[in-house]
């Protein structure tokens, strides 16, 4: 090795030894002749010291030193000065008295300092990405990152999981997103698509016989990218044999535990709270309610249509409901409640309609007309509203109208800070519709994947009432945010065939598609389900972030192109024709 110690390795104890580190220049100070060095490396910081009377010549030398060079120095440790002492630094009690100094590599100015506090855009740091990892925050994000694997993957060793690796060159799987293809060479005009997931190689592998099975698997999905989804992501993905729900669910809240005990240093309890999908969008207005904070939504379509508002009578009247949202925000003025209203609209509501609570306790805003006398005070009491909040109400179907008003409550709790620091909620969401109707495409698809099994006793609706149907399917959600996803899946041939008829996936689709599969389970498949983790998403949240990407070595953009290596590029011609591939533009 070229070091006998890290650079947050030495303390008081070792003075008097002779010790050779390596690292990065970090910063430089001349004080009165003396040159002090902040080394780094991955661990930490040392000072090391060269004294211009005890050695004029290596002086010289580090004079010629700057930032980022790489260094390697030999020394003897000593105890810092009463009064230099350094209480923030592991190794401040202690400083280098450099004997030997090798330069073992030199760096043109950085075109940002490496600091956690740079200023820099995330453009540059994309393209130096090999610099912007050098910085604490980002070795922290990778260390704590490879943490969480390794307590997943030790605790899933220890529960009897067999670690099992599954093709990427395959063909499209069923998560619902467009597939990355890659075309054969060898076959020309096929195509392999990159695995959304291993989902049909793990439910084969549990026709195999391996019961229980994981992989820290890379995914691939050609999807519109927001701040939490990168074309590419990990999965700590998970099946098992012979169980139900609950089985699946112990094993991710022990792990999920383990991780956290590890990250945070805190036990969380365990077994997690559940909540129905369908709680989940009456109270929150979300499949992933962020459970931080309170406001929660209040159902009035009873008051509200005893009200003098056609629109809200005209909504019930069709099975549509009003929900109310009561929050801190009577200071608003009629331009912000406008914002408001084009918000609502974005996250799929009709529109939406808004009163304030003033002092006296009555109703002012354009709702307050509709609601007279004794109505008002019934509706601020439903609402839970206070003198000085607003209540926002969406009228509609739902869940649409809940999902466009918990927008909002996100977007309010975000913008006025009504998150808790250092909270963390975790729930499972259960009872999840098995399947959605699709308007545009006038059909019935999965919520989830094909292959997630419907509630047994819910059987009886698949083909008359298909909206009423629950899946045997579950999602872990931390702080908002969909952390995983899973289900028991179709171990029946026959009910497999059923639902394929309801999703309007015909027989010779089913096997052209998915024949490898449908196949096997015709082979004794045992009862099985399993989930998927999304690391990088766990990772993000357990450490507070804004964005995945901060947790990613070598992310994409938003655009989906890596700033760093300027993928995606073009090929050569010759590339093109031995593919027998030509670009239209
Ligand atoms: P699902 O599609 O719900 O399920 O994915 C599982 C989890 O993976 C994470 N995730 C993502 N993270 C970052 N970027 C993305 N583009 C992205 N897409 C998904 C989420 C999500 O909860 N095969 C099934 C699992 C199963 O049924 O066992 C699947 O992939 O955290």
């Amino acid at each position: 090795m070229l070091r006998t110690h890290k650079c947050n390795e030495i303390r008081a104890g070792h003075a008097g030894q002779r010790v050779t580190l390596a690292g990065w220049v970090d910063s430089r100070r001349d004080h009165g002749g003396l040159i002090f060095i902040d080394l780094r490396d991955r661990w930490g910081l040392t000072q090391i010291v060269f004294n211009p009377t005890e050695n004029p010549e290596l002086h010289k030398l580090a004079e010629s030193l700057r930032s980022e060079f790489v260094i390697q120095v030999t020394g003897t440790v000593k105890k810092r000065p009463e009064g230099t002492r350094n209480p923030k630094l592991d190794t401040g009690d202690i400083e280098i008295a450099v004997e030997k100094l090798t330069v073992l590599n030199t760096c043109p100015a950085t075109p940002f300092e490496i600091k956690d506090d740079a200023d820099v855009s995330e453009e540059i740091r994309l393209k130096y990405r090999f610099l912007d990892l050098r910085r604490p925050k980002m070795l922290k994000n990778l260390t704590v990152r490879s943490g969480i694997a390794n307590a997943a993957r030790e605790y899933l060793v220890s529960q009897g999981f067999l670690e099992v690796e599954t093709p990427l060159l395959t063909r499209s799987t069923p998560e619902g997103a467009r597939d990355y293809l890659v075309p054969s060479r060898l076959n020309i005009g096929t195509f392999y698509a990159l695995p959304q997931s291993p989902q049909l190689f793990k439910q084969m592998l549990m026709v195999s016989g391996v019961d229980r099975y994981f992989q820290l698997a890379r995914c691939l999905r050609d999807e519109d990218l927001r701040a939490d989804r990168q074309p590419e992501h990990t999965q700590i993905d998970i099946e098992m044999s012979f169980v139900e729900e609950n089985d699946v669910m112990t094993v991710v809240e022990e792990m999920i535990q383990r991780i956290i005990e590890k990250v945070k240093g805190t036990k969380i309890k365990i077994p997690l709270p559940r909540m129905p999908y369908g709680e989940a969008i009456n109270r929150f207005g979300s499949d992933k309610p962020d459970l931080r904070f309170g406001h929660e939504l209040t159902d009035i379509s009873v008051l509200a249509f005893q009200s003098g508002s056609d629109i809200f009578k005209k909504v019930i009247a069709v099975k549509g409901v009003v929900k109310a949202l009561a929050v801190p925000i009577g200071s608003y003025s009629r331009k912000d409640f406008d914002e408001l209203t084009v918000l609502a609209t974005e996250f799929g509501g009709k529109g939406l309609a808004w009163f304030k609570v003033l002092n006296d306790g009555k109703m002012e805003g354009p709702l307050a007309k509709f609601f007279p006398g004794e109505l008002q005070c019934k509706l601020i009491q439903q609402t839970g509203a206070k003198p000085g909040d607003a209540v926002l109400t969406v009228a509609g179907q739902n869940p649409s109208a809940s999902v466009a008003l918990g927008g909002l409550r996100v977007h309010l709790a975000k913008k006025h800070g009504w998150i808790p620091k250092d909270k963390l909620a975790l729930t499972w969401v259960t009872e999840f519709p098995l399947l959605e109707y699709n308007k545009e495409e006038k059909r019935w698809d999965a919520c989830h994947h094909p292959f997630t099994s419907p509630e047994e006793s819910d059987l009886t609706f698949l083909e008359n009432d298909p909206g009423r149907v629950r899946a045997r399917a579950y999602d872990l959600v931390m702080n908002g945010t969909e952390v995983g996803g899973g289900s028991i899946r179709n171990h029946r041939m026959d009910v497999q065939s059923r639902l394929f008829q309801v999703l309007g996936i015909d027989e010779r689709a089913a096997q052209q598609k998915f024949g490898f599969l449908l196949k096997a389970l015709q082979f004794g498949a045992p009862p099985h389900g399993g989930i998927a983790l999304g690391l990088d998403r766990l990772v993000t949240e357990l450490l507070e972030l804004e964005s995945i990407r901060d947790v990613i070595a070598f992310p994409k953009t938003q655009k989906g192109t890596c700033l760093l290596t300027e993928a995606p590029a073009g090929v050569a011609p010759r590339q093109l024709k031995e593919l027998g591939i030509q670009v239209v533009s």
